[in-house]
């Protein structure tokens, strides 16, 4: 080993050593010192000494304070960027040492001590005697000067004889700042009364951490509610999501942002500063981005595809910041915790309530919405002619089975958005409510089945129920008679109920008020799922028969024979009485259809519901139907004929206007084989022109066939024009598969218009 590295490794030695401590070599300038008290306990004596050695001015500092305690005393007027000496109490293992403190949390040991210390103790006290060089080697420490002010800050904590001494919190009260005068002979006096620093941080991060957990602990729960669990009260559901988004917007803005500017905009700093930062500035976009979604749902029409996209897109933004901002709960409380024993446990026990909570409640809410809330069954009875002339004074009701319910107010806050509510006012919703329809195709959607929470926000629009309460039983398949090869009447027979005589009326032939009501079946294996299926008597194969059979006569000039609905126009019926509904089987997994098709359930049936076609005694009715939507028209098919072929007693014969009635029926098939009721509609058709009559026209459509004309838009408008030229149009219904439902009612609401027609009158079955 050479010389040079020995005298190196001394140096380094040396160096490392702490500076000496021997009192002699120190020396008094002034007999002026401080004496303070911190606390009751803490006795601190400063004053400025000079060292023989180096011929530098030290600051001595002289503490004596309980064991087991800390004492900082600081450079500076609050913990941010401070330099302080932290003397440690704690029996053998006292030590004094300088810290620097960036900010309010926990100060850092320096890594080049200017500080140098003995101390003495008794068991019940500690007694520190340090030397601080007034100019420090190294120029990022405090430099003191004679003839100066400096500001001093201080902070004491004692401790538990069973704890061991750390650097934990102080707390707000144990803490202060003074200033000491320092003359020009080294004496030193007090130049201040003693005051709690303005600018404490570590106050304000509790605040902040607190404030944080309010705004996203609490209030992020309740925006999670707001949207997703409490629907069903409308009324307010949304201004309390306003309310508390504004709250968690405002919160974490102010709060946010001090912090970080605390913080000196060094966001990079920990895990908690750089999820904190993005919560910050996010923050306002997803305030805005709710906005947006709002105004989306209220202003955009035959967009609902676009409505849900941008509802999808907050609610995954909302979850995400929601979810963020509980790992930023997370690590702040995680690294502030360290200060305060009591905040502790908070941060993790936060964290796991706020999960279980949101999946205990996710769990419920799912359970809820599949359970079947019945509907409020209203005293408020109202007739459909009262019905349509609300319609026509402005108020906003739809139906839904039998019920009105008023939508004016629910609107706005309807799911799929407003377009879709307003669209359907004075309309039955029911196809749509149960998922069998949909309003619009485009965007790839289908259709929405209504939860248990829907029902729960329909009970809460039901205003009244048209007329007569609807009949309610059991019923199971007997027959089945082929119409083509997916559609087939079935005959459904009541079932007997242990004491509950049913009493059901299919109602008379003749009716007309009950042309295109239909019954409401679900299945008893599957009870979520419920269709409607229109009510058309004429499709009973024995009568369906007995029809072809006269129109056959007729057109060969015999002699016709009328028609036998006796089993139709039973005056009751009681148990194991006859229903016939012709249904189509879409052969679906869950479908209904399939399971009637299959014939093996039992089936729960609500009728007679729902609007009908409200057939007018006289004007010209337009109806454009394809496949299974012929059903609906049906019975009016068979009213028709039997007035045509004069099978009509009486009065019958003056429901429908001699002269001045007129269906128009627009009919479309895939081909002959694929259709329902063919015979009737031609047969009809035929001897219409026989006897030369008005009321009836047909237009056949097989869609399946080369050239078949397309009902588009221009077709569409084309008819109406031919039909509005002697201005009687009094409904023109449109009953087929969704799709072309939609450009019916997107092309009528384009020309209404032009062609002055009154939207009322064109109902979308
Ligand atoms: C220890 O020292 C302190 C301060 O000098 C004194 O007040 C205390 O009585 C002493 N305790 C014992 C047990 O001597």
């Amino acid at each position: 080993m050479s010389w040079i590295s020995v005298l190196i490794l001394l140096t380094i030695s040396a160096s490392l050593r702490p500076p000496n401590v021997s009192a002699q070599q120190y020396q008094d300038l002034s007999d002026k010192t401080l004496m303070k008290t911190f606390g009751k306990e803490f006795n601190v004596k400063i004053s400025v000494v000079k060292n023989l050695l180096d011929g530098q001015e030290y600051l001595k500092i002289n503490t004596v304070q309980p064991d087991k305690t800390y004492l900082g005393l600081g450079f500076g007027q609050s913990m941010t960027n401070a330099q302080i000496m932290i003397f440690i109490a704690d029996g053998t293992q006292s030590n004094a040492a300088e810290y620097f403190s960036p900010r309010a949390t926990r100060p850092t040991k320096q890594d080049n001590q200017n500080l140098a210390s003995t101390f003495k103790q008794n068991g019940t006290h500690v007694e520190f005697t340090a030397y601080r060089k007034f100019k420090p080697d190294d120029v990022n420490d405090k430099t003191l000067s004679l003839n100066s002010l400096v500001n001093m800050i201080y902070a004491f904590r004692q401790f538990e004889s069973s704890e061991s001494v750390t650097l934990k919190y102080h707390g707000g009260d144990n803490r202060g700042i003074f200033k000491i005068f320092v003359d020009l002979s080294g004496g030193i006096s007090d130049a201040s009364g003693e005051g709690y620093s303005e600018d404490d941080s570590f106050d304000f991060y509790v605040y902040h951490g607190w404030l944080m957990w309010v705004s996203w602990g609490l209030f992020g729960l309740i925006q999670l509610a707001s949207n997703r669990y409490l629907k069903m009260y409308w009324k307010v559901n949304m201004w309390v999501h306003r309310l508390s988004g504004s709250i968690i917007w405002i919160l974490t803005l102010v709060f946010g942002f001090i912090a970080v500017s605390k913080a000196d905009w060094e966001v990079v700093n920990s895990l908690h500063t750089i999820i904190g930062f993005i919560v910050t500035i996010t923050v306002t976009l997803i305030v805005l981005g709710g906005v947006f979604t709002r105004s989306m749902m209220n202003r955009l029409r035959w967009k609902t595809h676009l409505i849900l996209k941008i509802k999808f897109g907050h609610r995954m933004f909302g979850l995400a910041l929601i979810t963020l901002s509980q790992f930023s709960i997370l690590t702040g409380g995680l690294k502030y915790s360290t200060w305060a024993e009591y905040m502790k446990p908070l941060p993790i026990t936060h964290i796991s309530i706020f999960f279980l909570t949101s999946f205990v409640i996710e769990i419920i809410h799912q359970r809820y919405k599949t359970q079947e809330q019945p509907f409020r069954v209203p005293d408020e009875i109202m007739t459909m002619e009262e019905f349509k002339s609300k319609i026509q004074n402005g108020s906003q009701y739809v139906l839904l089975d039998d019920l009105v319910l008023d939508v004016s107010k629910y609107m706005s806050n309807h799911p799929g958005g407003r377009f879709v509510m307003e669209y359907n006012v004075g309309r039955d919703i029911s196809k749509y409510f149960y998922g069998g329809y949909i309003l619009e195709n485009s965007g790839g959607l289908s259709p929405h089945y209504h939860s248990n929470v829907a029902r729960k926000i329909v009970n809460s629009l039901i205003i009244a129920r048209i007329d007569q309460k609807p009949f309610q039983f059991m019923a199971r398949i007997v027959e089945k008679s082929d119409v083509n090869s997916t559609t087939a009447t079935f005959t459904f027979r009541i079932q007997k109920q242990a004491g509950n005589l049913i009493q059901f009326q299919l109602p008379a032939s003749n009716d007309i008020s009950t042309f295109g009501k239909h019954f409401l079946v679900k299945s008893i294996a599957n009870p979520r799922v419920k269709r409607q299926y229109t009510l058309a008597s004429c499709m009973n194969k024995h009568i369906y028969e007995q029809y072809v059979k006269n129109i056959e006569k007729f057109t060969s000039n015999q002699d016709i024979q009328g028609i036998d609905e006796s089993f139709i126009n039973q005056s009751s019926y009681n148990d194991n009485a006859d229903i016939y509904l012709t249904i189509k089987n879409y052969d679906t997994r869950s479908g209904l259809s399939r399971l009637i098709h299959q014939q093996k359930d039992v089936f729960e049936i609500k009728a007679l519901m729902g609007k009908g076609l409200d057939v007018q005694r006289q004007g010209t009715h337009l109806a454009f139907v394809a496949g299974t939507g012929i059903l609906v028209f049906m019975d009016l098919v068979a009213f028709i004929l039997r007035q045509n072929l004069g099978l009509l007693q009486g009065s019958d014969n003056q429901i429908l206007d001699q002269k001045n009635f007129k269906f128009v029926l627009y009919a479309s098939f895939p081909s002959p084989e694929d259709s329902i009721g063919l015979e009737l509609l031609q047969g009809l058709q035929k001897i219409t022109q026989m006897q030369e009559l008005k009321n009836f026209e047909l237009i056949l459509r097989f869609s399946n066939e080369f050239m078949s004309e397309r009902w588009n838009a221009q077709f569409i408008e084309r008819q109406v024009e031919i039909f509005t030229q002697n201005k009687q149009i009094k409904k023109i219904w449109v009953c087929g598969p969704p799709m072309m439902n939609e450009v019916f009612d997107r092309t009528f609401e384009e020309i209404s218009q032009q062609y002055d027609l009154d939207r009322s009158i064109v109902e979308i079955l």
